[in-house]
């Protein structure tokens, strides 16, 4: 017998979604705090909503059998509608019961992957409200290597969906400062576990076609997983799009706009400092190699691990926003492991507004 909400039209108005009082828990990592993993249960089973923190962000989490409590999921980001979300379970053999036809490679990625920054995309069995899957005959599915979201989605006892918890568009959230930046007023509890590892969200493959498509770069580098099942599709044709529509959307966009510079290319970075400087603009660098002597007002993170810029790209473009930066320069990172996917967000925030 499902819930009853499962059946419920969403009945809220968007004064109440925006009018609630947010409870920051303190969720402890080793072990999970019992009282605080049941008193959020809670919260998710009465079809409220929960930002709980993951390896890559933190994840928007709501009960993913509650229409009603999905629906407001997209209401409290400003997500399109035809964007669907990942099911965040915690077990690997609840990948059998969502999912329908689950092919060997799915298997094969799942032992080898799971608990970790991969998502999934499988047939699934029509078991989930149209909102979790807008529409589509997939869905996306991951096991997060985090033990508060792990024991948050045990004691709930099946699937929770965690889109990023950050405002449609905007960079995602890797602390709880983030979530409640851009969420506070509009969900019932964020669990605070501090800063998240990896930084950028979960490598997204559908594995319903063959060879497996990369539909999201992500935390998992590429290399990685083609060590595994062999050569991945990448495929950036209208059939991917209609696939993930989430690719099509603007993503990771600071207020400020992004220049994204050759590495080690010097002239470029001058000119534009110049340029900027000379409008009275506020300039920002997040560089690696390359250095400015004369710092004056710009702001200067360096960062030669691909792994550093990685977790902390995100979080530098909203410390950047705050401090009403106008231009965010970046200087390119190589491509390999976490770097293509480095280089893929970078690409995106730069895309002209
Ligand atoms: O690391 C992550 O993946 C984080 C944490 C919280 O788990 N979550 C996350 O969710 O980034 P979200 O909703 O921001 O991104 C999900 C991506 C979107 O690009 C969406 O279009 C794609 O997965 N997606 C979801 N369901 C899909 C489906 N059935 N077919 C194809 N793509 C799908
Ligand atoms: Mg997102």
């Amino acid at each position: 017998m499902l819930p009853e909400a499962h059946h419920r039209r969403a009945s809220f108005s968007l004064n109440d979604v925006f009018q609630m009082e947010t409870t920051i828990l303190n969720a402890t990592i080793s072990p999970p705090d019992t009282t605080v993993i049941s008193a959020a249960a809670n919260v998710l089973r009465q079809g409220g909503l929960v930002a709980f923190p993951t390896e890559t962000v933190y994840g928007l989490g709501a009960d993913s059998m509650n229409a009603a409590a999905v629906e407001r999921v997209f209401i409290c980001k400003g997500r399109p509608p035809d964007n669907p979300v990942i099911v965040h379970i915690g077990d690997r053999s609840q990948l059998d019961s969502v999912s329908e036809y689950t092919s060997l490679v799915a298997h094969a990625l799942a032992e080898r992957f799971w608990p970790g920054p991969l998502t999934l995309v499988v047939n699934h069995r029509k078991q989930f409200p149209r909102a979790v899957t807008a529409g589509l005959p997939t869905v996306a599915v991951r096991i997060p290597n985090h033990p508060v979201a792990l024991a948050l989605i045990r004691e709930l006892g099946h699937g929770i969906v965690g889109p990023s918890a950050n405002l449609s568009g905007k960079p995602s959230p890797t602390t709880a400062q983030h979530v409640l930046h851009d969420l506070g007023g509009r969900i019932e509890i964020i669990l605070d576990a501090g800063p998240t590892l990896i930084g950028v969200e979960s490598t997204v493959i559908d594995v319903t076609t063959s060879p497996p498509t990369i539909l999201r770069l992500g935390g998992l580098a590429r290399e990685t997983i083609e060590g595994v099942v062999g050569t991945l599709a990448t495929s950036h044709d209208l059939d991917t799009l209609k696939r993930s529509p989430g690719t099509r959307h603007r993503h990771y966009a600071p207020d400020a706009n992004v220049e994204l510079i050759e590495a080690g290319d010097s002239a470029r970075l001058e000119k534009l400092i110049v340029q900027y400087r000379g409008l009275g603009k506020r300039v920002a660098c997040i560089l690696h190699s390359l250095n400015i002597e004369e710092v004056n007002e710009t702001l200067l993170v360096v960062s030669t691990d691909v792994n550093d810029y990685a977790r902390y790209l995100f979080q530098t473009m909203r410390i950047f926003d705050e401090q009403k930066v106008d231009l965010i320069i970046v200087e390119s990172v190589p491509e390999v492991g976490v770097g293509e996917a480095v280089m893929d967000r970078l690409r995106r925030a730069a895309e002209k507004k």
